[in-house]
């Protein structure tokens, strides 16, 4: 089984990729190091089963690959706290888009 998390490199995100991988899932990560960091997933890095993309989600085709490589989602990339909610990019990080994105590259296919 594998698990991809949007997000990964953050806090919630690099301690779930570490406890599916030690629960013997494999752990797709993409994260755009927005506010998330690589001292996150550093320790997994060399884990079996462990692949990280440095994107933003936003990224539909890729995003498209990704889903289609995996059995389940854990949606975390967000723009977490005042500030960085204030930003432009904050309202892209809705869960539809997520998955609107997911369906548009999939009917362009
Ligand atoms: N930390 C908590 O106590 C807590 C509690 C309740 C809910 N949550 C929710 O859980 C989620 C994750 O929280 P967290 O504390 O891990 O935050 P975090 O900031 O540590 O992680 C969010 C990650 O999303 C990444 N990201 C942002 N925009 C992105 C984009 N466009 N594409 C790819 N990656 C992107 C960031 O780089 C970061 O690594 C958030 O939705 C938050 O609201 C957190």
């Amino acid at each position: 089984m594998r698990a991809l998390i949007t997000g990964g490199a953050g806090f919630i995100g690099s301690h779930l990729a570490g406890k599916l991988l030690s629960s013997g899932w494999e752990v797709s990560v993409i994260d755009d190091l927005s506010t998330g960091s690589m001292k996150n997933i550093h320790h997994l890095k060399r884990e079996p089963g462990f692949q990280y993309v440095i994107e933003s989600v936003m990224n539909r085709p890729l995003l498209a690959e990704l889903v289609d490589d995996c059995d389940i989602v854990f949606h975390l990339a967000a723009a977490v706290g005042v500030r960085a909610a204030a930003c432009p990019t904050a309202a892209e990080l809705r869960v539809g888009d997520l998955w609107r994105g997911w369906l548009d590259a999939h009917s362009n296919a």
